[in-house]
């Protein structure tokens, strides 16, 4: 390749990096459908906190479309929400919300 090309080669790339960076960063406009699902209703402390806690990135239909599964699958689920996704659940609040779930949707404990 002669110079003359490799000049009007980068001449294009700058032109292309130029108009990547001036393009204006539009503001998404991004309206969620209204949450329906509801947990199942408890005097538990863990009630409240699930409610205030696990709607932050998902539907509540996570919880409640869940088969039928023992109270130990609802606490590694609290952990896996944690370790695994970065749910930044206080470690008093995972306790409650583990327990609220093991009690309340957990099909060995009734
Ligand atoms: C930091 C974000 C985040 C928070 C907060 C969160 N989750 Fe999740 N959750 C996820 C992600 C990501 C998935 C996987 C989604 C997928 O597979 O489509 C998931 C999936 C689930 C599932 C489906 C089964 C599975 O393991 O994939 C259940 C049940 C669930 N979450 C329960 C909860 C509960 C209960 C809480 C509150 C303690 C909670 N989540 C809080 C991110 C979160």
């Amino acid at each position: 390749m002669n110079l003359s090309k490799l000049a009007s080669h980068s001449a294009v790339l700058c032109g292309l990096l130029g108009a990547l960076a001036s393009a204006p960063a539009h503001a998404l406009d991004i309206k969620l459908p209204q949450e329906t699902s509801q947990l199942k209703a408890s005097t538990l402390a863990g009630y409240q906190s699930a409610n205030a806690w696990c709607v932050m990135c998902h539907s509540l239909d996570y919880v409640n479309t869940q088969p039928p599964m023992p109270a130990a699958f609802w606490h590694a689920e609290v952990a896996k929400m944690v370790k695994v996704y970065g749910a930044p659940i206080p470690e008093d609040q995972v306790k409650l919300i583990s327990e609220y779930l093991g009690k309340t949707y957990g099909n060995d404990q009734k």
